[in-house]
């Protein structure tokens, strides 16, 4: 065995024994059924970018995020004479990195089917163009799971099993604002989402597809790199603090403007992060700083409309129902949301 394959050994056992932590005496149960679950994607409002254990994806900070409603995953696990895995109508060939990662998150899983799972996903995501779909893909996964095997577990034990596929996950299992506990347990047990208490009719978010091409950097390596050489990573920690607190103070009181502040100033220090690490990690393309431009350019003529920004060139408007009209009349190309 070489070094590289011990890690991953070690880092295997590690997921493995996690996923045992939340199952326990369900761990026997035989997978038996077939089952069909769906999961929303979210959008963060304070980001979660860089981990304190990459292994079991246990986050430095707490991040905060809206749900996308009808933008998500549908996943149909079956029992199947070997593996497969279906993406939106077509086969994934087995060795592709996306059937890797989900063949290998569903090895975690004690008692595997004689044959396999065919896992059968459409995504109502764009595919790496912006909104994460790994996020609403986990989740989806691990509630079809959760069917398959009978398990019947709480929301908070999908997300931390949902956690170990994408980090971003373990905030798709609800609908609505959701925050990501960081936890402190070396485990990750207590680090999962949790749903908030409040709900705001009027929010939109409009998808902003600037640029569809794939992306340069996955967004774990991205923050990991940063982490790792970032001079601004630091600073980074300091200000998620603050802008949490701002996001949950301008949820409770319905007041877009104190969340939009807080959530694109939270994007930017993000991004500034990452044009500051060694080399850059930049996802802006012109188009990005166009965008962006625009929306500062209909905010000083009184248009109520801030944007977020991920990994990746794409905006996610943040408005009200009030300002709808006039986004959609500058911004046609937009996809209005009802999270
Ligand atoms: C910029 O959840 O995709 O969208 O845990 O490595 O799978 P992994 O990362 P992922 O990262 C999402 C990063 C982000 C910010 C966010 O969604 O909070």
């Amino acid at each position: 065995m070489s070094g590289a394959d011990c890690i991953g050994a070690e880092a295997a056992a590690r997921r493995r024994a996690a996923v045992r932590a939340v199952l326990g005496e369900r761990a026997t149960f035989a997978p038996r059924a077939s089952a069909v679950a769906y999961a929303c994607a979210n959008v963060a409002l304070v980001k979660y970018w860089g981990k304190r254990d990459e292994t079991l994806r246990l986050p430095e900070t707490d991040s905060l995020s809206v749900s996308l409603g009808r933008i998500g995953t549908e996943t149909r696990i079956e029992l199947a004479d070997g593996d497969e895995l279906r993406l939106n109508g077509a086969r994934v060939a087995p060795e592709d990195p996306v059937a890797t990662r989900v063949f290998d998150f569903l090895a975690l899983f004690p008692v595997r089917p004689a044959g396999g799972f065919r896992v059968v996903t459409t995504n109502t995501v764009p595919t790496a163009a912006g909104v994460a779909s790994s996020a609403s893909a986990f989740a989806a996964l691990v509630r079809a799971l959760d069917g398959v095997y009978g398990w019947r577990l709480s929301e908070r034990e999908m997300s931390v099993l949902a956690r170990l596929g994408s980090g971003s996950a373990c905030r798709s299992l609800w609908r609505g604002f959701v925050r990501w506990r960081r936890g402190e347990r070396p485990d990750g047990l207590d680090s999962h989402g949790e749903p908030l208490d409040a709900n705001w009719p009027q929010l939109r978010v409009g998808l902003w597809l600037v640029d569809g091409g794939a992306k340069a950097w996955r967004s774990g390596d991205a923050m990991a790199h940063c982490r790792a050489t970032s001079p601004l990573y630091r600073a980074w920690l300091d200000v998620v603090p603050t802008d949490l607190h701002e996001v949950e103070a301008a949820i409770a009181q319905r007041d877009i403007e104190r969340l939009g502040r807080a959530a694109e100033g939270n994007a930017l220090a993000m991004h500034a992060v990452m044009w500051a690490a060694r080399p850059p990690v930049r996802y802006w393309t012109a188009a990005t700083l166009e965008a962006v431009r625009e929306v500062e350019a209909a905010r000083a003529e009184g248009v109520p409309v801030w944007f977020t920004m991920d990994a990746g060139p794409n905006l996610k408007l943040l408005y009200e129902t009030g300002a709808g009209a006039r986004v959609r009349e500058r911004w046609p190309h937009i996809e209005e949301i009802e999270p």
